[in-house]
């Protein structure tokens, strides 16, 4: 699905959601698009300013959480430095932020605080999440005794991320930074959730990134606490045994699950009202969490 490109800066990367523009050596533009993937696929409707809902509540969540670890912010270029075009400047300044370019790690920091989605089909098959043993009769969104960190892999384009021990980050990493990178994970998760709590919502599970410098310096990146990369659940919605409604994604892989769709691309076309509704999901998301309105 095509989405806007800034015309006159250099597109050096395109995830599924996410344009990457060169600043220079050390800085680039990370650009939030409105594309959704579900299912590591990315579907062909866009949902209307979502990647502005997603900037946003990172950039909220990165300025609370700058005293447990430093992130990929910089103040070194503002948008208007960059592009001059006004209409330009319009659409991306919301979903834009200038960072650091860093070295992302190779893998993606789970935290779960509750038993849903690939932890639960987990759970179900060896009564283990990653490698980490959990009682027996458990059901399906219950909550852990404590937060649990099931870190997974990267996938490559295409590919779908995959769930993995601790040790094999400890493989990947080394010790200290496996150790490192595992007890920020559940530092920020921790944040987050007694943040959200006071707002009446569960933050069920969530996925940081995390990248380094030349000089080895340890950076949370990407996006944080996000409807894209967590389950957001309403405390009073929240029941044992069933997936509870939710804030973010699962609203729509929902939907998809009604669908004959293989999962593989081409994704399907989406009705209005689930374009709508979806984009509505966020938006409110980002409101309860941050008490803003935009
Ligand atoms: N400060 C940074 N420096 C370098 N790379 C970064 C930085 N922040 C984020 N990234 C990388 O930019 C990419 C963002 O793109 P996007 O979120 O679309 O990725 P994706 O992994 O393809 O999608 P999804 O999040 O749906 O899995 C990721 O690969 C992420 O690791
Ligand atoms: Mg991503």
């Amino acid at each position: 699905m095509n989405t806007p490109i800034i015309q006159n800066l250099d597109l050096v990367a395109q995830g599924k959601v996410r344009d990457i523009y060169a600043i220079d050596q050390d800085h680039i533009l990370l650009v939030t698009s409105d594309r959704m993937s579900a299912f590591d696929v990315v579907l062909p409707d866009p949902i209307p300013n979502k990647g502005e809902v997603l900037t946003q509540l990172s950039l909220f969540w990165f300025e609370q959480t700058e005293n447990i670890v430093a992130n990929h912010l910089s103040n070194k270029f503002m948008l208007e430095d960059l592009i001059q075009n006004q209409s330009e400047i319009d659409y991306f300044k919301k979903r834009s932020m200038v960072v650091k370019r860093l070295h992302p790690l190779p893998i993606e920091a789970v935290v779960r605080g509750y038993l849903i989605g690939s932890g639960w089909k987990d759970y179900q098959a060896n009564g283990s999440v990653c490698g980490i043993e959990l009682e027996d009769n458990l059901q399906m969104a219950a909550q852990l005794p404590e937060p649990i960190y099931t870190p997974a892999t990267k996938a490559e384009f295409g590919e779908h991320d995959e769930n993995i021990t601790y040790e094999t980050t400890v493989d990947i990493l080394g010790e200290d930074l496996a150790n490192r990178v595992r007890n920020l994970a559940l530092a920020l998760y921790s944040h987050g959730v007694q943040h959200a709590k006071k707002r009446g919502i569960i933050i069920a599970d969530t996925k940081f990134e995390f990248g380094l410098d030349e000089n080895g310096k340890l950076y949370l990146i990407d996006e944080v606490l996000t409807p894209d990369s967590s389950r957001f659940w309403a405390i009073e919605d929240y029941q044992l045994g069933i997936s509870p409604p939710s804030f973010d994604k699962q609203y729509l892989r929902d939907y998809l699950e009604t669908l004959d769709w293989d999962k593989t691309a081409p994704g399907p076309k989406l009705p209005q009202d689930i374009i709508e509704n979806t984009a509505a999901k966020y938006k409110s998301a980002y409101k309860i969490i941050t008490g803003k309105n935009n």
